[in-house]
C-alpha cells in the first residue's frame, strides 16, 4: 500500500505538531506515531519552556547561562537565534489555547519559575504539568485541521532514498543523496506501508531506553538518530547524554521525575543523615548546571554506599507545594511520601540527548527533503550540556523554521513526480516466535550502557562497551534478516545503533567537557577538542 502526502511527519510530540499546524498552511500533512498520539517526553515535561519574559530579564543573560551551560560547544549564533524567537513562539502557545500559569489567577503577568543555571526566572509553565497541557493543546489543534492526518500505531522503519532506490535497480535523477518518505509498520496488523512525500521531517525524540534508569516514556528509544544515520544522515554530539538529577527512587516509580523547578523554588539536596552537599561542588550549590548538579550526587552515592539522595523542601508552606507541584506532590503522597513533610529519595537516570543528526539553522539535515526537529537533532543549542527548560524551546523554534522553511519549496518539488519507490521486501522472513532474544539483548545494552557509558566513563569501560556492542550488533542483523519485523525488534535494532554511537563518540572525545566524563582524560582541552564529534554512515 502506498499514501502519498506533501509533508510526512514522524512523531507527534512538541515539534512533530508544531510543524505540522504550521505546515498545514501550504499542503497535506501526514503524521506518523508509533504509539497512542499523546505518547512522548512532550507530554511528561514538567519545569516548563525557558524564555525571557522578566522586565529584569534580558536576552543576553539567556544567551549568556547558555553558553556557560554548553561548556564551550554551543554554536553562539543558533543560541542567538533561539533565545530571540522564544517569546514570539510562546505568545503563538498561548494564542493556541495554552493557559500558561500567571502570578495569581486574576494577573495578567506570567508565573515564571527558575532552574539550575538560569540567572534569573525565566521558566514558563503550567504548574508542573507543562508538557501535558502543551501537547493537549498542540492534539487538539492538529486534530480540528483539515489538511492534517494523524496514524497512531504506526512506526517509521526506514527512509525511502535514492541509494535504496539503485539498490534495488531503480534508477532517479538527483545528484544529491535524497528522501522520498518513509517505509511505516502497521504495528496493529503487521503491514508495512509505503509513505512518500515531498517532504520527510524526523522528529521521533530522545534515547532515554538506552539506559537502565531514565526519566523517559518507553517511546524514547532513538528511532530517528538510527533511521536518518542508516540513511546517510549526519550524526553529531553523541557523547553528551545529560542525567538528571532527581528522578524518583522508588521500587513502584517507573521513570517519575521530580522537577528541578522543586529546587528552583528553595528545594535543597541532602544526603541521608540529612546534610545538605552541593555547596561543597559549586558556588551556584543546588542549583548548579545539571551535568555538575548529577556527577555530584554520583560522586556523594559512592562515598557513602546509599541508594539515592534526597530533595527536602519541606521548609516551604505546605499549601504552596500542593498549588506550585499538584502532580509531584500527588504521585509522591500515592506512594507514601508526603514532600511536605519529608525529604523525597531521588536519583539520577538518563535524560535527555543532546546529540542528534546534525541540522543548519532551518532544521535542515545533509539528505535533501530531510529535516530533523526538536529532540532527534543536534542544532548547535546546547552544546555538552543543555540547559534545563531549553529543550522546548528549541522544538518550538525549530520546528516553526523547518515548516516556513519547507513550504518555501513545496512549490518547485510538487511540480516533480515521485519516482517509482520499491514496496518493502520482507525477505524470507517468517514469524519470529523468539520474542526472548529481543527483550534478553535490549537489557543487556540498557544495563552495559548504565554501567559503562553513563555518568563517568574511563577508556577501559568504553572499551568492555565496545566489544558488547558488536556482538550484539551481529545478533541483532542476523535475527532482523531472519523474522518478520516487529515494534519490538525495530526498537531493539534502533537502541543498539544510538548505543553504538554514543559509545564510537564518547571514545572519540580524549577530554572531560559538560555530560562527556572520562577519569583518564580528567581536564578540558580547548586545543584539540573545541568542535563537534559528527559522525556519517556514508553506506547509505
Ligand atoms: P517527543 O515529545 O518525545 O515525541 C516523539 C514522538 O515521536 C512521539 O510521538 C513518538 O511516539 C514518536 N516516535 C518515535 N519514534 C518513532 C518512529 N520510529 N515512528 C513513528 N513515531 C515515532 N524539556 C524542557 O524544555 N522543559 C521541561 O520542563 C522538560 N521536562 C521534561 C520532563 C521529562 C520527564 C522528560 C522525559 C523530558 C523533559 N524535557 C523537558 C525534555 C523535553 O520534554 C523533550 O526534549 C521534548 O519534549 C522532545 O520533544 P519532541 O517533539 O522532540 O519528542
Ligand atoms: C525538569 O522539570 O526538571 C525538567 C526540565 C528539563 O529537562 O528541561
Amino acid at each position: 500500500m502506498e499514501i502519498y502526502t506533501d509533508y510526512l511527519v514522524i512523531g507527534s510530540g512538541i515539534a512533530g505538531l508544531t510543524f505540522a499546524l504550521q505546515a498545514a498552511r501550504s499542503g497535506t500533512v501526514t503524521i506518523v506515531t508509533k504509539k497512542e498520539k499523546m505518547e512522548g517526553s512532550t507530554n511528561y515535561a514538567q519545569g516548563g519552556i525557558a524564555s525571557v519574559f522578566d522586565p529584569n530579564d534580558r536576552f543576553d543573560f539567556h544567551i549568556k547561562d547558555t553558553l556557560e551551560s554548553g561548556d564551550g560547544l554551543c554554536h553562539e549564533d543558533i543560541v542567538r537565534m533561539v533565545v530571540q524567537e522564544g517569546p514570539p513562539r510562546i505568545d503563538e502557545l498561548i494564542s493556541l489555547g495554552v493557559n500558561f500559569s500567571h502570578l495569581s489567577d486574576d494577573s495578567d503577568t506570567l508565573d515564571l519559575g527558575r532552574e539550575g543555571g538560569h540567572s534569573k526566572r525565566r521558566i514558563v509553565h503550567v504548574k508542573d504539568l507543562t508538557g501535558r497541557e502543551v501537547e493537549r493543546i498542540l492534539l487538539e489543534r492538529a486534530e480540528e485541521n483539515k489538511n492534517i492526518s494523524i496514524y497512531e500505531h504506526h512506526m517509521a522503519i526506514d527512509l525511502i532514498t535514492k541509494s535504496k532506490m539503485i539498490k534495488r535497480g531503480i534508477n532517479t535523477s538527483e545528484s544529491k543523496e535524497t528522501c522520498w518518505g518513509a517505509y511505516v509498520l502497521d504495528a496493529v496488523n503487521g503491514s508495512v506501508i509505503t509513505f512518500l512525500a515531498h517532504v520527510t521531517v524526523l522528529s521521533t525524540g530522545g534515547a532515554g531506553k538506552v539506559y537502565r534508569y531514565t526519566s523517559n516514556p518507553d517511546i524514547a528509544t532513538g528511532d530517528g538518530v538510527a533511521i536518518g544515520y542508516r540513511a546517510g544522515a549526519k550524526v553529531a554530539n553523541m557523547e553528551f547524554v545529560q542525567f538528571h538529577p532527581t528522578i524518583l527512587y522508588h521500587p513502584l516509580a517507573k521513570n517519575f521525575l521530580i522537577s528541578e523547578a522543586v529546587r528552583g523554588e528553595g528545594g535543597v539536596l541532602v544526603d541521608a543523615k540529612g546534610n545538605r552537599f552541593m555547596e561543597e561542588y559549586h558556588p551556584l550549590k543546588d542549583l548548579a548546571f545539571r551535568d555538575i548538579v548529577a556527577r555530584s550526587i554520583d560522586m556523594e552515592l559512592k562515598k557513602s554506599g546509599d541508594e539515592c539522595v534526597y530533595l527536602d523542601i519541606t521548609h516551604k508552606p505546605a499549601e504552596f507545594i500542593k498549588d506550585r507541584f499538584p502532580n509531584i506532590y500527588e504521585t509522591c503522597l500515592g506512594l507514601q511520601i508526603d514532600m511536605t513533610k519529608q525529604p523525597v529519595p531521588v536519583v539520577p537516570a538518563a535524560h535527555y540527548m543532546c546529540g542528534g543528526l546534525l541540522t543548519d539553522q532551518y532544521g535542515v539535515t545533509n539528505l535533501e527533503n530531510l529535516y530533523a526537529i526538536g529532540e532527534v537533532a543536534c542544532t548547535g543549542l546546547h552544546g555538552a550540556n543543555r540547559l534545563a527548560s531549553n529543550s522546548l524551546l528549541e522544538a518550538l523554534v525549530f520546528a516553526r523554521r523547518a515548516a516556513v522553511k519547507s513550504s518555501e519549496d513545496l512549490n518547485e518539488k510538487r511540480n516533480l513526480p515521485f519516482p517509482g519507490a520499491p514496496q518493502w521486501d520482507p525477505g524470507s522472513a517468517t514469524d519470529s516466535e523468539e520474542i526472548v532474544v529481543v527483550t534478553h539483548n535490549w537489557d543487556e545494552i540498557r544495563s552495559f550502557m548504565w554501567n559503562y557509558v553513563g555518568i563517568v566513563r574511563t577508556n577501559k569501560r568504553l572499551e568492555r562497551a565496545r566489544r558488547r556492542i558488536e556482538n550484539i550488533q551481529e545478533e541483532i542483523r542476523e535475527y532482523y534478516w531472519n523474522f518478520l519485523v516487529t515494534l519490538d525488534l525495530l526498537e531493539l535494532r534502533n537502541i543498539a545503533l544510538v548505543a553504538e554511537l554514543i559509545i564510537s563518540s564518547a571514545s572519540l572525545r580524549k577530554e572531560s567537557r559538560g555530560l562527556h566524563h572520562n577519569l583518564d582524560y580528567p581536564s578540558k582541552d580547548d586545543k584539540n577538542w573545541l568542535r563537534d564529534t559528527v559522525l556519517c554512515n556514508d553506506k547509505g
